[in-house]
């Protein structure tokens, strides 16, 4: 299992981004992306999480090929945290039956449960639009929870703690290392200390992957 892509090439209209990248993960590998923003590390990602159809390669995440099946394979934080005007039980379980025991584990490895457990309505308070009422760190954890709960083999990480300020960052990644933990994970940065012991550094340059010592 893993990730195999094969000769993958994307562009938005006649703009070429990915030039035939070619990349095998292995089974609990982590792998770090570096490289200069508009470079293409996200639309890497969103191919590798099903959100976009490869049509021009070959793309296997753990065994499916088609979007739908990849989806169910993979957990995604992203730069901003997506998170709706619902509570945050649903923002966490995004309506699958995830028991409440879980939802629990997954608030507590994000290190959200003592703010959680202060609130009057615990896990039904309502997130507001965007997470106005929220800070970034928090929104970001909820995420982080989200991610935990969904217990995927695949875990893509895209820039998730860039938004944050430096020690928010540093906290972030504490609570990020429950969630990637035993999971294959490939994770975007700009920041190499934040993939330090890492299995392989990569970077994406000129719409190729290379293997950092390479360079
Ligand atoms: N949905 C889109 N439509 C058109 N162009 C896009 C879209 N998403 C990204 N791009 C362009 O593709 C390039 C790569 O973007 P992206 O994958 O976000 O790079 P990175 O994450 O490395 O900063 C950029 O030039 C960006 O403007
Ligand atoms: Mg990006």
């Amino acid at each position: 299992m893993g990730i195999l892509l094969k000769e993958v090439s994307f562009g938005y209209g006649d703009k070429r981004i990915l030039d035939k990248v070619s990349l095998a993960v292995r089974e609990k590998e982590h792998i770090g992306i570096l490289g200069c923003s508009g470079g293409g590390k996200s639309t890497l990602l969103k191919l590798l999480s099903g959100l976009y159809t490869v049509k021009e390669g070959y793309c296997e995440v753990e065994g499916e090929t088609k979007p739908e099946g990849i989806r169910k394979q993979v957990a995604m934080v992203m730069q901003t945290p997506g998170v709706f005007p619902l509570s945050i039980r649903e923002n966490i379980t995004c309506g699958h039956p995830i028991s409440e025991e879980k939802v629990w584990e997954a608030v507590q490895a994000a290190q959200l449960e003592e703010w959680v457990r202060s609130l009057p309505e615990g896990l039904d308070s309502l997130v507001e639009e965007r997470g106005s009422n929220l800070s970034g760190g928090q929104a970001q954890r909820i995420a982080i929870a989200r991610a935990i709960a969904k217990d995927a083999p695949v875990v893509l990480l895209d820039e998730p703690t860039s938004a944050l300020d430096g020690e928010t960052a540093d906290a972030l990644l504490r609570a990020m290392e429950p969630l990637t933990k035993g999971k294959t994970v490939i994770h975007v940065t700009h920041r190499e200390e934040t993939i330090q012991g890492y299995d392989r550094i990569l970077v994406l340059r000129e719409g190729k992957l290379f293997e950092k010592e390479s360079l």
